[in-house]
């Protein structure tokens, strides 16, 4: 046997026992008399300590050991005289009479503790020493945590969790699909999921009635802080079922996650948004409701003064923050530089002070008389210590824009804390949407959305104003999940391929296997996925993902550890007949 105890469990009612401890040397200290070491493994760390007095061979020995050997000790645990009641093994050490050096290591690129000196890009080099650090690990160990708990919860109610395949034929999520090339059939390709979209269908053909899978997807799109291009969803699929019954049912699961894994009980329901109202009050599908600060539109009051950015625009809009009505100029320009940022698009930024009196001072007083103003103040409920932050141009983009300044200003205002969860369900979006460039539909969700009942009237007069049966489980301002209720009736099914353009024939090449099993009793379905590692993310109060899955890509797509994407032998290519303009 290694060892006798982990490195995070002795405490003071061991003292006097005889212990071996294995793990790797966090940090050594030498004063002189006596040289202290940091043990570290995945449990905690242990003071370890040689004593030059009572045995200098071994002290003189420990004192060689360098930064993440690996060492088993054995020795007694004694009470600390300088106790850190901070570590839970922090008042006691061992007193080591046995150390055997298990593997030596060389010196590591970067600082094992809880704060590293390793930039990113080194971190994610060396990521098995990374995943040492104590955040990162607990990370992952959180990251299980919440898979139990999935596990067990979708188990108690009937959820059975099928595996389906990874090497598929196109889904229809939307993003690019990664390819994998056909030895045996040359110069065809197999698609990686973007999701078992079809698969959790075709099970719901099957009769499996009630599926879950904690599941590997892969899209290539671009990459932000909270999307990889591998990432993990829990899917789930249900049949003879109504939108409520799926939401009630994964609001048990998201109340079950926050219960057993947060200790945060929800004892109302969540709320529930329509998507034109998230896009009116907040302009955003996924509004971080943890504060107020809801768009008031002005774009009729504020037309006809003379101010042309305003006569001009499609849409003008504003924000109340609440006692921010000494902003400086300084703070006020910050914010017009924040608007103006290419990625947020505004062209300008308008503000108006609601001093103490009660009186409204504007950026744009020549077009506006106080009177006008005052018709601002009143229309944004805003007191006396507000500033109104107005915005205008066209409509979309102007949304957009207000959603990111109000983001801005809930940071600024400390209204975004990380220990308050606001879950939501976002319903009703659009069916389908219009691509400019493409002039024609897209679907919103997937072609397998089914629209909302009382809006199947619409579909071949005015589809962009059909409902869909969709929604998303919001939370804090992130998409944590999307799903929807299924068309299982062919004449929909066909109706719906017809307003995204699809010739019956293309549909059948793409989604033949699917239509055809709905020729044989389907029932009617629905579903929805959540994205875990956002989930966990969120669990772990931070917005990137990345750092809570074990082995991530980068921003560009590469795992900078195996260093790949990478070439292929030319004996690969040929057996699979691709040329490539790859230098040999
Ligand atoms: P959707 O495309 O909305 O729906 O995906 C479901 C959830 O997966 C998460 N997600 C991601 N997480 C990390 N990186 C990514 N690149 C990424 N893309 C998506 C999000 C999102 O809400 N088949 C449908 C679900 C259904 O209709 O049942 C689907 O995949 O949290």
């Amino acid at each position: 046997m290694y060892r006798t105890h982990t490195c995070g469990e002795l405490n003071i009612s061991y003292a006097g026992q005889k212990v071996t401890l294995c793990g790797w040397v966090q940090k050594s200290r030498d004063l002189g008399g006596m040289t202290f070491v940091d043990l570290r493994d995945r449990y905690g760390l242990t003071q370890l300590v040689f004593n030059m007095e009572t045995n200098k061979e071994l002290c003189e020995q420990a004192r060689k050991l360098g930064r993440e050997y690996v060492i088993q000790a054995s020795g007694e645990v004694m009470e600390r005289s300088n106790k850190n009641l901070k570590m839970p093994t922090g008042e006691i050490e061992i007193v080591v009479s046995d150390l055997k050096i298990l593997n030596s290591s060389e010196l590591p690129p970067f600082t094992i503790e809880e704060e590293t000196d390793g930039g990113d890009e080194l971190r994610m080099k060396y990521r098995y020493l990374d995943l040492r650090r104590a955040p990162v690990k607990n990370n992952i160990i959180l990251r299980h945590r919440v898979a139990q708990e999935v596990r067990k919860y979708m188990d108690s109610i009937g959820f059975v969790e099928v595996e389906t395949p990874v090497l598929i034929k196109s889904t229809p999520e939307g993003a690019r699909d990664f390819v994998v090339p056909s030895r045996m059939q040359p110069g065809t390709f197999y698609a990686l999921p973007q999701s078992p979209q079809t698969l959790k269908q075709l099970l719901m053909v099957a009769g499996f009635d009630r599926y879950f899978q904690i599941v590997k997807c892969f899209r290539d799109e671009d990459l932000r802080a909270d999307r990889q291009p591998e990432f993990t969803q829990i899917d789930c699929e249900m049949s003879f079922v109504e939108r409520e019954d799926i939401l009630n049912t994964f609001e048990g699961l998201a109340k079950q996650l926050f219960r057993s894994v947060k200790n945060i009980e929800f004892s109302e329901p969540f709320q529930r948004l329509a998507y034109s109202d998230a896009m009116k009050f907040y302009g955003s599908d996924k509004p971080d409701l943890r504060f107020g600060m809801r768009f008031g539109e002005m774009t009729d009051l504020v037309k006809g003064h003379g101010f042309s950015i305003f006569d001009s625009a499609e849409y003008v809009g504003a924000i109340c923050a609440e006692g921010c009505a000494e902003y400086t100029r300084k703070q006020i320009d910050e914010l017009t530089e924040f608007v103006r940022r290419p990625q947020i698009g505004a062209s300008g930024m308008i503000y108006a002070r609601v001093n103490s009196d009660g009186s409204v001072k504007s950026s744009v007083d020549k077009f506006y008389s106080p009177e006008d103003l005052q018709k601002w103040a009143d229309l944004m409920n805003a007191k006396p210590g507000d500033l109104i932050l107005v915005l205008a141009g066209v409509k979309k983009k102007t949304l957009s824009a207000l959603s990111e300044l109000r983001l801005e200003m809930g940071n600024r205002l400390g209204l975004r804390k990380s220990d308050v969860y606001v879950p939501l369900w976002v319903v009703d979006f659009p069916l389908v949407e219009w691509d400019e460039e493409e002039k024609r539909f897209f679907a919103m969700h997937h072609p397998f959305t089914s629209p909302v009942p009382e809006d199947l009237k619409l579909m071949e007069s005015d589809p962009g104003k059909v409902r869909a049966n969709a929604y998303d489980l919001v939370i804090n301002g992130v998409e944590i999940g999307g799903g929807s209720i299924r068309i299982h009736d062919a004449t929909i099914q066909k109706l719906m391929f017809k307003v995204l353009g699809f010739t019956p024939e293309e549909a059948e090449e793409q989604f033949g296997f699917l239509l055809n099993a709905f020729k044989y009793g389907a029932p009617p379905h629905g579903g929805v996925a959540f994205g875990f590692d956002r989930w966990v993310a969120m669990f772990g109060g931070q917005d990137s993902i990345r750092d809570f899955i074990a082995f991530p890509k980068n921003n560009s797509g590469r795992d900078v550890m195996l260093d790949t994407p990478s070439h292929i032998s030319e004996k690969q290519l040929k057996e699979l007949q691709i040329t490539t303009g790859q230098k040999k």
